[in-house]
């Protein structure tokens, strides 16, 4: 038995592939491990707060230094870790806004990327604290980045999101991208088959 973190990026509703997609996961998922507990964060909806400067007293300051405020602001903080941390398993549904994650998405990465919680400094360096745990994430696009093609540069998404999960140790990652939702109705309905599929197939395996 296992937890399953959901975090939905998407503003949009029932037009948001990534959200549908998300969705069809979290269903098949439920279906094959029902004694599973499925935890939803929607982030897209209801974003989490951007950091202030109460909050990095909260995180860096010491008790002293502590105000109401910057105890409120870090208990947010603090509680978005908890329930991260709480997961075995994540399925992170995220838009490509400006060829990065949209800022509702980073201020949530904002939140739970934390010294001492989901990252450390070890003798070597930086240690990601978020071990043997893996993450499904699916993207939705505009436009195509398939690798090779010149538009791949472009892709700051996909990099992005290897690098700030790696630094906190989450590195068993699966990407599923239905890219080309803006290249026609044709080409995003194919696209969205070829991730659906991909999905079906992982939720038996993974
Ligand atoms: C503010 C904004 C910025 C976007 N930036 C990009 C972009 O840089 N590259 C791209 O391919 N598509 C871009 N798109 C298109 C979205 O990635 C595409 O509509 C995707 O399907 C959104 O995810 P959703 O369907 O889950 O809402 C952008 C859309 C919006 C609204």
């Amino acid at each position: 038995m296992s937890t399953l973190l959901i975090v939905t990026a998407s503003p949009r509703g029932d037009r948001s592939a990534s959200r549908a997609l998300t969705a069809t996961f979290a269903e098949l998922w439920a279906r094959k491990h029902p004694a599973d507990t499925v935890l939803l964060r929607d982030v897209g909806h209801h974003p989490v707060p951007h950091i202030t400067e109460a909050w990095v007293v909260g995180a860096f300051a010491p008790t002293d230094a502590q105000t109401a405020e910057s105890r409120a602001a870090i208990a947010v903080s603090d509680s978005l870790v908890e329930e991260f941390l709480s997961a075995d398993r994540y399925v992170f549904g995220v838009p490509m806004y400006n060829f990065n994650v949209p800022s509702t998405f980073k201020a949530y990465l904002d939140q739970i990327v934390r010294a001492g919680k989901t990252f450390g400094f070890g003798p070597t360096g930086y240690e990601g604290l978020v071990k043997n745990k893996k993450a499904l994430l699916i993207t939705a696009s505009g436009g195509a980045y398939a690798p090779g093609t010149p538009a791949a540069a472009m892709n700051f998404l996909e990099p992005y999101l290897r690098t700030i999960f790696g630094f906190i140790g989450l590195t068993d990652l699966h990407f599923i991208t239905a890219d080309s939702q803006a290249q026609g109705e044709d080409a995003a309905r194919h696209a969205t088959e070829i991730a659906t599929n991909a999905l079906k197939e992982l939720a038996e395996s993974w």
